[in-house]
């Protein structure tokens, strides 16, 4: 687990070596086309991460079974039986700590995380919805949109905090509401649109410079551009990747 909080400071000018692989847990809980979207960007090189754990609190979510078929390692940690919210997520906790993970990605997770856990991991759990939040945050965020009669939707990337939908914005995509949509193909074309930013989010993340400015997560681009410029000073200690990589 890396250090908590946000980036310190976006000075450091060493050239980007190699760069560690961050450790990311997901959980899901049905389909799993974000986490794959995830797991094949990091496949491809696009983002400088290793899932090192799969949970589902669901048996039979499809997702797990891709999972599975990619040979990575999963846990099933069902919340039915257990006697509380608590003893569900002590589980979870667990199963993190020990897989090592750095950072989490909800991916239809349908579970709200308790302050609890969100605190274990602070500004290290991202997730997606399907919708421009603050817009139209919990269940059916599309069909919301479709029956409000929004002329533009799209997605949103995360960090999560102990609300609903309610953390700091890392990347949105909009997505125009055609005349002839319903709910449905707007969330077709939605999930086309969060198979791009869930990515690019983490990414981003990983490899340039933030920090928390109240609500808002800033990027300092400048920064890294710089860096990946510059010769490393004599006694580097430190890379923007590095930096990055805990944030
Ligand atoms: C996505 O629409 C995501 O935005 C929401 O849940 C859905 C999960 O889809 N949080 P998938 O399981 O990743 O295919």
């Amino acid at each position: 687990m890396p250090e908590a909080g946000p980036a310190s400071s976006p000075t450091a000018t060493a050239e980007v070596p190699a760069q560690r692989l961050a450790k990311v847990a997901i959980l899901l809980s049905g389909r799993g086309s974000n986490f794959l979207a995830l797991h094949d960007a990091m496949l491809r090189g696009e983002v400088p991460a290793e899932i090192v754990l799969v949970i589902s609190n669901v048996a039979a979510a499809p997702g797990l079974a891709r999972a599975r078929e990619r040979g990575l390692d999963v846990a099933v940690i069902a919340h039915r039986g257990e006697p509380d919210r608590a003893t569900h997520e002590r589980k979870v906790l667990a199963a993190l700590r020990t897989a090592g993970a750095e950072w989490i990605c909800l991916a239809g997770y349908m579970r709200r995380l308790s302050a609890e856990l969100v605190g274990a991991f602070p500004q290290r759990i991202l997730n997606i919805h399907p919708s421009l939040l603050p817009a139209f945050p919990g269940l059916d965020a599309q069909a919301q949109a479709w029956e409000h009669g929004v002329k533009v939707s799209g997605c949103t990337v995360h960090l999560v905090d102990a609300g609903l939908d309610s953390g700091p914005i890392v990347v949105q995509r909009a997505v125009p509401v055609e005349e002839d949509d319903d709910a449905h193909r707007l969330a077709e074309r939605i999930l086309r649109d969060e198979h791009r930013a869930y990515p690019e989010a983490l990414r981003r993340l990983l490899t340039t410079p933030w920090r928390i400015e109240g609500r808002r997560c800033v990027f300092h681009e400048e920064a890294a551009a710089n860096a990946a410029a510059a010769p490393p000073p004599e006694n580097a200690e430190e890379s923007v990747a590095e930096d990055a990589v805990r944030g």
